[in-house]
């Protein structure tokens, strides 16, 4: 017998780039699965940095799951959403025009059956449209840092109500970093370090260089297995992972100074001598580097670390990324989360899991 479904989520999707196009196929892959748990994902809305594809009529049908899968080929394909303007029971609209229809959706779902608005863009413009949900009494998700590492009045208004926000992506893709951090801190276990290689990009490029490749050749390579941001010194100047840092990158080869595409054509190049250098002398040492995130009681320190080969982070190969908790019950044997932390399956699994853990607060009344 089919179980009855007790939860529809209704979803905005902001961004439908390498992981907002997965998180479409999953959502469509997955229904069998939800389905079987009563839980029925609605996606109502699908944004792309110029327009708004939305269904007709938000509050009773979302965009059916044909139209899903053909404009995933398309984005895919290079093609604006503004190129899907076939028949079917959605609209189109346009930047600015677009936005505030995401907007009008929040206020009206907000009020009746809830909405969950997703962020799988990689810029800071969605801020304010996220806190505009949040205000309409919307739930947000996050695989995108940035409307949470900018202002800090910003981040207050995003975790305002925190039970309707869910980010664990921003952190280790799918890993479930965030979630372990909280359980433990709810446990009134409290947390006395962290440490960990956070950062897939940057895990691939440094375990990489051990075998002798040129740091230019592997940032092109990481890029072009989709590791890195759009720009990849959003990942070299390690602000992806924290904002007290050490940069791979002089500032003369920075965003305001050369171009991402010089950067990629001749800028990376000049960086590869000065990084064979450290390689090998930490390899003389009988070490590696790894770019480490250190957070203890008095400060955080973000950087390039030589460490022995051996360790936990030593041993890190590829793009997984590894993070150590030390709290009262985990103090010489600290709680240790490993794997794949970059990827876009795995990033939109992350995300496609946060929406799902929503679900209690879109229950259906009995
Ligand atoms: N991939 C990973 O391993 C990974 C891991 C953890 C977190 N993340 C985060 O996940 C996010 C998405 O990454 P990605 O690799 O999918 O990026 P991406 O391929 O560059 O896709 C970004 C998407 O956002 C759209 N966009 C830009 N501005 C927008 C706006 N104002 N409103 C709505 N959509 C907008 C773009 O539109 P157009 O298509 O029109 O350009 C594009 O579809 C990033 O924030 C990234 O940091 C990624």
């Amino acid at each position: 017998m089919p179980t009855a479904v007790k939860s529809v989520l209704p979803v905005v999707l902001l961004g439908c780039g390498g992981v907002g196009r997965y998180l479409l196929r999953h959502i469509v892959s997955c229904r069998p699965l939800h389905a079987n748990q009563g839980v029925a994902i609605r996606v109502v809305g699908v944004a792309d940095s110029s327009s708004l594809l939305v269904a007709d009529d938000v509050n009773s049908s979302g965009l059916d799951d044909a139209l899903l899968t053909h404009l995933c080929a398309a984005k895919s394909a290079g093609s604006p959403l503004s190129s899907l303007l076939g028949q079917g029971n959605y609209q189109l609209f346009r930047n600015p025009e677009a936005r505030s229809k995401v907007i009008d959706a929040a206020t009206m779902l907000g009020r009746t059956t809830g909405l969950v608005l997703v962020d799988c863009s990689a810029t800071y413009d969605t801020v304010n449209l996220m806190k505009d949900a949040v205000g309409h009494g919307c739930c947000i998700v996050l695989a995108n840092k940035k409307p949470l590492t900018g202002a800090y009045e910003d981040f207050q208004k995003l975790v305002s109500n925190f039970r309707q926000i869910r980010f664990e992506s921003t952190v280790g893709a799918g890993l479930p970093v965030i979630a372990s951090v909280t359980r433990i801190v709810a446990s009134g276990d409290p947390i006395s370090r962290i440490v960990g290689s956070l950062s897939g990009t940057l895990g691939y490029v440094m375990s990489e260089l051990e075998d002798g490749k040129r740091f230019s050749e592997v940032v092109k390579t990481a890029k072009s297995l989709g590791f890195t941001e759009p720009d990849p010194r959003d990942d070299l100047g390690g602000m992806d992972v924290a904002r007290k840092v050490e940069s791979l990158y002089p500032s003369e080869l920075g965003p305001d100074a050369v171009s991402t595409e010089d950067f990629l054509e001749s800028g990376l190049e000049q960086l590869d001598r000065s990084m064979e250098e450290r390689v090998k002398a930490a390899s003389s040492r009988g070490n590696v580097l790894r770019y480490v995130c250190e957070i203890g009681s008095k400060r955080c320190q973000v950087g390039l670390k030589e460490l022995p080969k051996d360790s936990v982070l030593g041993r890190l190969r590829g793009s997984d990324n590894v993070v150590e908790i030390y709290s009262r019950c985990y103090k010489s044997s600290p709680l240790v989360i490993q794997g794949a932390g970059a990827g876009n399956d795995t990033t939109a699994a992350g995300v496609l899991a946060d929406i799902m853990d929503l679900q209690d607060l879109f229950q259906k009344p009995a």
